[in-house]
């Protein structure tokens, strides 16, 4: 009886071993009811196996109730050479990436940066930079207009017309932000983002302008040198005013001439505007897309892609 109580393992059995001998109808139950025929040895010994064998069964009890909790114990153990949950560490998005560089470039060349508001008037928009109303050349950019005559800016231009009412001149800036025009296709989307540059001072010139573009594209691209082609171009706030074309080498553009930039020589009239005397001061504005020079720098095809805001994309584009 000893033994058999020693390797019973689980309560249910321990319990029905006790009713066994301890219920209404047990072992021991029975000889206990027989007590009273007994000698006094014999009862005595019957004593102390009934108290034995309860303590044995309550011992048995207390194991089986103390191996039950450390087996939970154990299926909640905490291993702590296990490997760690895989770390989601946030990256830069490639345009905030290609922002953060233009401008640490531009700096580098002595440009101070400059904000304007992306809600602008018509007058830091358009009239300022020499494109009054019914101009035609405001045709050159789909705007979207607001109902109280306001626009979302169409160019970062009107951040140079902003710096200089404030500044005055001599100066040397650069505006980055969000632009608006109403196009979408694989290379536009109606928000996108540009760059412009702007250096006023006595003795600037074309060659000048020439020198920082070429300059910064070597940069940005990461080139010992880079092919440039100058076409001339119209804007109404430069004149001569150019277009800047790359040569590409590499992907899927290989060897095509590609028109990234537009700048030239501020037109006096924006000058003026600005309440600078344009025989004292000259300069130099240029202009470009920052999204496109991005997607050209990373291999892209499709614009949309830098706002489609898939993780995935963002994750595996090797940005
Ligand atoms: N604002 C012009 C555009 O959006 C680009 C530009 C900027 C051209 C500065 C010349 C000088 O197309």
């Amino acid at each position: 009886m000893q033994e058999q109580i020693k390797n019973i393992q689980t309560l249910e059995e321990l319990q029905a071993l006790y009713s066994s001998v301890f219920g209404k109808n047990g072992s021991m139950t029975a000889k206990l009811r027989e007590m009273k025929n007994l000698d006094n040895d014999a009862r005595a010994a019957l004593n102390a196996e009934n108290v034995m064998l309860r303590e044995l069964f309550k011992t048995r009890q207390a194991e089986i109730e103390n191996a039950v909790i450390l087996a939970g114990l154990e299926k909640q153990k905490l291993d702590p050479t296990l490997n760690p949950m895989p770390e989601n560490r946030g990256t830069l998005h490639p345009l905030t990436k290609s922002l953060c560089e233009i401008s640490a470039i531009l700096e580098s060349f002595g440009y101070e940066m400059r904000t304007g508001p992306e809600i602008e008037d018509d007058w830091h928009n358009f009239t300022a930079l020499n494109t009054p109303a019914h101009h035609p050349a405001r045709d050159m950019q789909d705007t979207f207009f607001l109902e109280n005559g306001n626009v979302l800016r169409t160019q970062t231009s009107a951040i140079q017309i902003r710096a200089m009412e404030a500044d005055g001149v001599p100066i040397k800036m650069f505006g980055i932000g969000v632009t608006y025009r109403k196009e979408m296709d694989a290379t536009h989307t109606p928000m996108f983002h540009q760059v412009e540059g702007l250096y006023i001072d006595k003795k600037i010139t074309m060659s000048d302008l020439i020198g920082d573009i070429r300059a910064f594209l070597k940069r940005f691209f990461e080139l010992d040198d880079v092919e440039l082609r100058i076409r001339p171009s119209y804007f109404p706030f430069t004149d001569p005013s150019i277009e800047v074309d790359i040569k590409w080498h590499g992907g899927k553009l290989d060897g095509k001439w590609l028109e990234i930039m537009g700048a030239g020589m501020v037109h006096p009239n924006v000058l003026r505007n600005c309440g600078i005397n344009p025989d004292e001061y000259q300069g130099f504005a240029f202009g470009f897309g920052l999204d496109r020079l991005a997607m050209l720098k990373y291999g892209l095809d499709d614009l949309r892609e830098f706002y489609n805001g898939d993780v995935r994309w963002l994750r595996n584009s090797g940005f």
